[in-house]
């Protein structure tokens, strides 16, 4: 659909616009009395909501290209495929064009809902934006056998200094299985702290995680549904090199706290069935 019959049939006069980037990728900005946000069709992508989202300065916009930063959709397979190493790292959903399946602003938030049809899968992702970001993750199998997935909202957060934010909530109630040393840890009581490479998935149900930021003077709050694992990943320094969609420096200023179901709870649904995860994300000043 171009440009122009987006804005025409979903377009919500200056408070969401659909716009073209130079790459050629399609992009909706919001702007409210509340908040501002962008989010990219390819991908069902958040890039911005106020100023909680990290985005790397050298993320490629390209089609078929995952975007580094804001809020990847890992679905349906989490990392690499766990039978076929050739197929892409964190599924096909980030980097699919999605379409637009109505849009509308109801309490104060720009409330959008994108689809996605494909391998037995019909995905609904609807993104509300006001004075918090929610955002509704909806699976739905087309099968007629039971299917396997995973999912994970791969939040990418905005903040001051890596050395010193604690992460602080529910995951304290939870082991973690170590991706680096794939070693599984037992449940500590202390908040995490970052200081070297980072990569674990925290197994049991995390409604209610804060990352508590005293560089930037505030806290995130972070709200989950749906969700029996976390992954709380940072690339640190030598990682940060080798990616080349990300600056050297740049893992100072992000953690990523995922919303998922992976691995040891990765969802299981049966033909017809729909399984939801939600995530919702709001500041105050510490
Ligand atoms: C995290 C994984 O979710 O994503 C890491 O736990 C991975 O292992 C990271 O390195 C980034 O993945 P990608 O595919 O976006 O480079």
């Amino acid at each position: 659909m171009s440009i122009d019959s987006l804005n025409a049939q979903y377009g919500l006069g200056d408070q969401l616009v659909f716009c073209e980037h130079p790459s050629g990728l399609v992009f909706a900005k919001v702007k409210t009395d509340h908040c501002t946000g962008e989010f990219f069709l390819q991908g069902a992508h958040v890039t911005e909501y106020q100023d909680l989202l990290f985005m790397s300065s050298q993320a490629v916009f390209a089609q078929g290209k995952a975007l580094r930063g804001g809020i990847p959709i890992c679905f349906p397979w989490f990392n690499s495929h766990p039978l076929d190493a050739n197929l892409p790292a964190h599924g096909w959903a980030r980097t699919s064009p999605w379409q637009v399946l109505s849009t509308r602003f109801q309490d104060s938030a720009i409330i959008t809902e994108l689809g996605l049809i494909k391998d037995q899968f019909r995905l609904v992702y609807r993104i509300e934006m006001g004075g918090v970001l929610k955002v509704f993750f909806e699976a739905t199998s087309q099968s007629d056998i039971s299917c396997d997935y995973e999912v994970a909202l791969h939040t990418y957060f905005r903040i001051g200094d890596i050395e010193r934010v604690s992460i602080s909530g529910d995951l304290k109630e939870y082991g973690y299985y170590d991706q680096l040393t794939k070693l599984d840890h037992a449940a500590s009581q202390e908040p995490i702290h970052f200081d070297q490479e980072t990569d674990r998935i925290y197994y049991g149900t995390a409604s209610s995680i804060a990352i508590q930021d005293p560089a930037l003077e505030r806290s995130i709050e972070i709200q989950s549904t749906g969700s029996q694992s976390t992954v709380v990943w940072n690339p640190w320094i030598e990682k940060s090199k080798r990616m080349s969609d990300f600056g050297d420096l740049e893992y100072r200023q992000m953690c990523c706290i995922e919303t998922a179901n992976v691995r040891r709870r990765s969802v299981r649904i049966e033909p017809g069935q729909t399984h939801r995860t939600s995530l919702q994300i709001a500041s105050r000043p510490l």
